[in-house]
């Protein structure tokens, strides 16, 4: 959304602060023998403390207030009483959620204890590539710059990238102009980052696959080749200098 005034601002940045401190609380929630839905209900207890409604049960009525997507699951994973989660898990929570008409969106991916899979390098390389994207956006900066930088780090990480699963303006709504900001160059897309404005810039870094796939439930995403797939999303304020991270309170750069 284009920020006109004060109440807009302060409007996002609550809601924001909401999905990042749920998302970190949650992270720090999880737990070796639980399960995804407990966790999930832990998630949607925070969000109703704060009068916030998930945006993916409300909006889209999936089963579920965040997805969490366990090991080979990409992204919108169900909540389950029967995904119990293991040590060296790689964990992707995703939290987005609406409050006084404003809507933010956030995730993360880490390794539940120990890292017996190895799977640490694969969300450095997610995390990296986010921040520096992040801090290559202002306004007038070419959407598919930031796709062509996303791509070019990932390579240069021994990874790839996801190309059918993208960023997006959030604010009035989830999924708002920009509909498409990919993690790789379109270069017939003459679109570009406005001063003012309020997007969600999430990165999909992968082992093997470069598409997501849906399973049968009608959620689940899996990568077409198999491996593993790490997200990091921040929703940000647009400047004329370096974004202001408007849920920097998920602390998923520590
Ligand atoms: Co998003
Ligand atoms: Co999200």
């Amino acid at each position: 959304m284009s920020i006109t005034k004060e109440s807009e601002l302060s409007g996002m940045k609550k809601i924001s602060e909401v999905v990042g401190t749920t998302l970190k609380l949650m992270r720090e929630y999880a737990k070796v023998g639980m399960s995804t839905k407990e966790l999930d209900e832990y998630g949607g207890e925070i969000l109703k403390s704060y009068g916030a409604k998930s945006a993916p049960y409300e909006t889209y009525g999936f089963p579920g207030y965040s997805c969490i997507s366990v090991n080979k699951e990409a992204a919108h994973g169900i909540p389950s009483n029967k995904k119990i989660l293991k040590e060296g898990d790689l964990i992707n929570i995703d939290v987005s959620a609406e409050l006084n008409g404003f809507w933010s969106d956030n995730g993360g991916s880490f390794v539940l204890g120990k890292d017996i899979h190895n799977h640490q390098p694969l969300i450095d390389a997610s995390k990296k590539n986010l921040r520096k994207a992040i801090n290559n956006i202002k306004g007038g900066v070419k959407i598919s710059e930031i796709g062509y930088l996303i791509e070019t780090e990932a390579k240069k990480s021994g990874f790839k990238v996801i190309k059918n699963l993208a960023g997006h303006g959030v604010g009035r709504s989830l999924h708002e102009e920009p509909e498409n900001i990919l993690n790789y160059r379109v270069k017939s897309n003459r679109e570009r980052f406005k001063k003012n404005t309020t997007v969600a810039i999430e990165t999909f870094i992968s082992t093997n696959s470069t598409v997501a796939v849906e399973l049968n439930d009608g959620w689940t995403l899996v990568g077409n080749k198999g491996g593993y797939v790490t997200q990091h999303e921040q929703t940000i304020l647009v400047t004329d200098k370096y974004p202001v991270i408007l849920t920097e309170s998920n602390e998923i750069w520590n």
